[in-house]
């Protein structure tokens, strides 16, 4: 198991810092109620791969070696805060991809995406982000998990409002993508996206690279999915839910930033689990970073210390 769980500073303090971190999370989760996959989801593709189950509480997406499968959200949403709780392929999951995503339509479109690549056993999953504004991608950053996600059910949100993107992994920010209009660097806002999910095969590039390649042996690979739960403005004949009455104290999330506490958590996550960073790969970018990276989403006011 120890090699499911990397850190590149294990010591006590972190376990601890960890610990208590757990312990805020915990008494600070709210009473979720079940989505229902029937009412919320249409399956797109996969041929009877992606089934409902259990009156709607949960549907399973398969893949083998004819076809993966998929489903899109009924409702397009225009800002919101998007959960769903999902439990990937364990064992070999090496050259599949579990995508959750969300997106708007057309060449110029936007994007917001969380995909899961899979590993061989006992190695870890990595967690690949990416944000398109307007047609354009190439944001990458990517995590290891502290948990193993083929164990268990995990939240994985995205909030998404006209302020900020932020990715959310069991209420933890990982990543954050600030509305920086102002510095002409064009946000997600115009554009109502949907909620995708599917389960694939990419062994063309997804472990190490694509070396590793999908073992068809395992076949079908299958992943779980309950909870989906969409506190959101839903966008329909050009028009927004939340267009009346859209205080911030009926939708919090709508005006949602990183607080301070959340960036220490955020800064934790970076420091320790972030494997690929666009931002940081000066090599890429023999011309200068993109003018995002440029600007802190972090407040730097808070050190480390303000966690305990
Ligand atoms: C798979 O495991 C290897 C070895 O630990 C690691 O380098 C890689 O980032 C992991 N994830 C993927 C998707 O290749
Ligand atoms: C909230 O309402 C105001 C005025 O009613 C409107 O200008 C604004 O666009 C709405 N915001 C969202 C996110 O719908």
């Amino acid at each position: 198991m120890a090699s499911c769980f990397r850190t590149t500073k294990s010591n006590d303090k972190l376990v601890l810092e960890f610990l208590l971190l757990l312990l805020v999370l915990g008494s600070c989760s709210t009473l979720s109620f079940a989505g229902n996959f029937n009412r919320d989801f249409d399956i797109t593709w996969g041929d009877g791969r992606a089934k409902v189950l259990n009156n709607g509480k949960l549907l399973t997406l398969a893949l083998d070696k004819a076809s993966g499968s998929g489903i899109q959200s009924k409702n397009e949403y225009l800002f919101g805060k998007i959960e769903l709780q999902l439990k990937l392929v364990p064992g070999n999951s090496a050259g599949t991809v579990t995508a959750y995503y969300l997106s708007s339509q057309g060449p110029t479109h936007d994007e917001i995406d969380f995909e899961f690549l899979g590993n061989l056993s006992g190695d870890p999953y990595l967690v690949h982000t990416n944000v398109y504004t307007q047609g354009k991608g190439d944001r990458e950053q990517q995590f290891y998990l502290w948990f193993d996600p083929t164990a268990d059910f995990h939240t994985y949100s995205i909030l998404w409002n006209p302020q900020t993107i932020i990715f959310y992994v069991d209420g933890m920010p990982i990543r954050v993508f600030k509305n920086l209009e102002s510095r002409g660097i064009p946000f997600p806002k115009n554009q109502a996206m949907r909620v995708y999910s599917s389960l694939w095969n990419a062994d063309d590039w997804a472990t190490r690279g694509g070396l590793v390649k999908t073992d068809w042996s395992q076949a079908p690979f299958t992943i779980s999915l309950r909870n989906f739960r969409a506190n959101a403005c839903v966008w329909k004949s050009a028009q927004s839910s939340c267009s009346a009455g859209n205080s911030s104290s009926t939708k919090p999330w709508l005006s949602e930033e990183l607080d301070s506490a959340s960036a220490s958590r955020l800064k934790w996550v970076q420091e320790n689990y972030m494997v690929y960073n666009y931002c940081a790969d000066a090599k890429r970018y023999p011309q200068g970073l993109p003018p995002e990276c440029t600007v802190s989403t972090t407040n730097d006011k808070n050190k480390k210390t303000s966690n305990q």
